[in-house]
C-alpha cells in the first residue's frame, strides 16, 4: 500500500517491529498519515488476519471525521470494514476490522474481556494529550498481554510526545520515525510577551483582551492571506465574544463564521468541517476539539490564542473546576499542524517569538491533578489493589490515590481489604463519576431515580442558569424545574438524534423557564442542544441502572 503521504516510509520498519517486538512507538509530524493509513497498512499483517484493530482517539469529532476518511480510501461506506464505537453512537459490523473507539469504550473493552478475544492489536492515536484514559489503556493492555494475551500488539502514535520515554515503557519497543512534511506552515508571531490569559488584569496587560486580539488576528488573516481560517480559543464564552467582534467588523458578506466546540450537535459540528461553497470563506473558531486529527478541508490558516480550558481537580473540595491555562510548545505545534494538511499554509500565534521557549515542552498528564475516584475504581475492577502491580507512564500520585480509595470505602464500593464490592461492580458498571453512580443506585432503591438522574446531570454539567444582573440563584429548585418544563417534555425514550433536537428546538422556542429577562436573552437555544444531549446521557444512564443492577445493600454513605 502507497498512499503517497510522508508515513509510508515508516510502514516497513513499523511492520517489522509489531510482527517481531509486538509493540512500536511511532513518531510523524502532523499530516503524515499516522490516522488514516497507518491501521489500513496493518490490516494485512499475518498476526491480524480474521481479527479487529482497536484505535482509540481521544476525541469524538476526530474518531467519527478518521473512520469517515479510512472508509473512504476503501470505497466503503462506514461501518463495513472500518467503523466507530462511542456513546450514543456506533457504527460497526460483522465485517468491521478497524474500530476507531473513544475513550471510555476502550476501559469498557478491557474491563469486559481482559484477554481481548478478536483484538490483534490496540493503537494510541494522539497519545501526546495524555489523557488519563490513555495513560490507563496502555496500562491496563500491558498488563493484558503480560498475563492473558500474550500475542496482542501495541502502537502508540503521536506527532509531538516523547518518543524514547514512552517507548522505555513499552518493554523497549522499537521507536520508528518518519520525518517528511506534506506541506510547509510558516509560522507568525503576532503578540507580546507570553498568551494573555483571562484573568490578568488590564492594567498588566501589554494588549488587549485575549479575545479582542484574536479576533484583531483573524482580521488581519483575512486581509493578508486565502483560504479559510480556523481559529483556537479556550472555550464557548471566548468563542462568542470574537463571534460578536467580528460581526460587527465588516467583513464582508463572503466570510461565515462557523463555531465548532463539543457540546454542539454533530450536525453543526459537521457543518464546521465541511468545504465552504464556492466565494465564501470559512472562519471557524473553535475550542482544543479541532486541536489534533483533523483535516478541515479549505483550511489554510490558524490563528492560535495560545489558551486551553482544562478541568482541575481540588482536593479540598472535592470537585473539579474548569480552568484556562497556556498551551505547551506541543499543543502549539499540533494546532499549526492543522494549517498545512491540504496545502500550505499559515499559523498566527498571539504570543512573541521570545515567550515561545518559556511556554511547557509538553501538556501536564492529566493523571498527575485529576479527580482519581474513576480511576481507582477502575483499578478495583480490574482486581489491581495497589497501583504499582501495573505499569504507567507517569504513576498515579499517592495522596490523590489514597484520597480516592478512601472515599470509594466510603461508598461501599470497597471492603475492609481493599477490594472491590459487589456494589463497587454496580458502580463501574454505570457511566458516570462514582460519586453520582452511587446517588444514582440509592435512588433507585428508594424509588427516586428520575429525580437522582436530573441531579446527575446538573452536577456534571456547567451551570443552566446565568446569573442575572449579577445576582446568582443559588436554588437547586431553580434548576432542576428549569429543564423538567421544556426539555425534559422532548427526552421521553425517543431516539437519540430526534430527541436530543425536539428537545433543543423546544427549548430554544419556550424560554419560558429563564427566571429573568436578561437571563433569557443570554441563554442561546444552541448552549441547550449541547445540554439536552447530556440530559438524555442521565436518562439512558437511569434507564440502564434501572434494567441491569438488582437491588442490594448498601453502605449508608451520602
Ligand atoms: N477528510 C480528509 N479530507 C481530505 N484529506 C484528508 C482527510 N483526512 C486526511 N487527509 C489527508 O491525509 C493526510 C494525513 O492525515 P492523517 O490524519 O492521517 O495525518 P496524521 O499524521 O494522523 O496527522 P495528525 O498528527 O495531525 O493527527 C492529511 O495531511 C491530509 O492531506
Ligand atoms: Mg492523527
Amino acid at each position: 500500500m502507497n498512499s503517497g503521504l510522508p508515513v509510508d516510509e515508516a510502514l516497513a520498519p513499523l511492520r517489522a517491529a509489531l510482527g517481531t517486538r509486538r509493540a512500536a512507538v511511532l513518531q510523524a509530524p502532523p499530516g503524515a498519515g499516522k490516522s488514516t493509513v497507518v491501521p489500513l497498512a496493518l490490516l494485512e499483517e499475518p498476526w491480524a488476519r480474521g481479527k479487529r484493530l482497536i484505535m482509540l482517539e481521544p476525541r469524538r469529532l476526530a474518531a467519527r471525521a478518521i473512520a469517515q476518511r479510512m472508509a473512504q480510501t476503501l470505497g466503503e461506506s462506514i461501518g463495513r470494514t472500518v467503523g466507530y464505537r462511542m456513546r450514543f453512537d456506533t457504527r460497526i459490523s460483522r465485517d468491521t476490522r478497524i474500530e476507531v473507539v473513544t475513550e471510555g469504550v476502550l476501559t469498557r473493552l478491557l474491563q469486559s474481556d481482559p484477554a481481548l478475544e478478536g483484538v490483534a492489536a490496540v493503537i494510541f492515536d494522539e497519545f501526546h494529550e495524555r489523557s488519563l484514559q490513555a495513560d490507563l489503556g496502555v496500562a491496563l493492555a500491558l498488563d493484558a498481554r503480560e498475563h492473558l494475551t500474550p500475542g496482542l500488539r501495541l502502537l502508540v502514535m503521536s506527532a509531538t510526545l516523547d518518543g524514547a520515554t514512552v517507548a522505555r515503557l513499552l518493554g523497549d519497543a522499537p521507536l520508528v520515525t518518519a520525518t517528511g512534511r506534506l506541506f510547509a506552515v510558516q509560522t507568525r508571531y503576532a503578540g507580546k510577551g507570553l498568551p494573555v490569559l483571562p484573568d490578568a488584569p488590564s492594567a498588566t496587560r501589554a494588549q488587549g483582551s485575549p479575545e479582542t486580539l484574536v479576533a484583531q488576528l483573524v482580521s488581519r488573516a483575512l486581509r493578508e492571506e486565502h483560504g479559510d481560517v480556523l481559529v483556537f480559543l479556550p472555550g464557548g464564552r471566548e468563542i462568542r465574544r470574537v463571534q460578536a467582534w467580528l460581526n460587527t467588523a465588516q467583513l464582508g458578506s463572503g466570510v461565515r463564521i462557523l463555531p465548532l466546540f463539543g457540546d454542539l450537535p454533530s450536525e453543526e459540528q459537521d457543518a464546521a468541517l465541511a468545504p465552504a461553497v464556492r466565494g465564501v470563506r470559512k472562519v471557524v473558531l473553535a475550542t482544543n476539539i479541532a486541536e489534533t486529527s483533523l483535516t478541515i478541508a479549505g483550511v489554510r490558516v490558524v490563528v492560535d490564542s495560545g489558551l486551553v480550558r482544562r478541568a482541575c481537580f481540588d482536593p479540598v473540595t472535592g470537585m473539579s473546576r474548569l480552568e484556562t491555562q497556556r498551551i505547551s510548545r506541543a499543543s502549539a505545534d499540533q494546532r499549526q499542524g492543522r494549517a498545512g494538511r491540504l496545502a500550505a499554509g499559515v499559523c498566527y500565534r498571539a504570543w512573541s517569538e521570545g515567550a515561545q521557549s518559556t511556554l511547557a515542552a509538553f501538556t501536564a498528564p492529566e493523571i498527575a491533578d485529576a479527580d482519581l475516584a474513576p480511576l481507582a475504581l477502575e483499578l478495583a475492577s480490574w482486581g489491581a489493589r495497589d497501583a504499582g502491580a501495573l505499569r504507567w507512564l507517569d504513576a498515579p500520585p499517592a495522596a490523590q490515590l489514597g484520597s480516592a480509595r478512601d472515599l470509594l470505602a466510603r461508598l461501599g464500593a470497597l471492603d475492609d481489604a481493599g477490594s472491590i464490592t459487589a456494589h463497587g461492580r454496580e458502580l463501574a458498571r454505570v457511566a458516570a463519576h462514582p460519586r453520582l453512580a452511587h446517588m444514582l443506585l440509592r435512588a433507585r432503591a428508594l424509588g427516586q431515580l428520575p429525580l437522582a438522574a436530573q441531579l446527575a446531570a446538573l452536577l456534571s454539567e456547567r451551570d443552566l442558569l446565568r446569573p442575572s444582573a449579577g445576582a446568582r440563584d443559588a436554588d437547586i429548585r431553580a434548576r432542576l424545574e428549569a429543564p423538567t418544563r421544556v426539555a425534559m417534555r422532548a427526552c421521553c425514550w425517543r431516539s437519540p438524534t430526534r430527541t436530543a433536537s425536539a428537545a433543543s428546538a423546544r427549548a430554544g422556542r419556550a424560554a419560558s423557564f429563564s427566571p429573568t429577562a436578561a437571563a433569557r436573552r443570554s441563554r442561546s437555544p444552541r448552549g441547550w442542544r449541547g445540554r439536552s444531549s447530556s440530559w438524555l446521557w442521565t436518562w439512558t444512564i437511569a434507564s440502564a441502572t434501572r434494567a441491569s443492577c438488582s437491588p442490594r445493600p448498601w453502605s449508608d454513605a451520602s
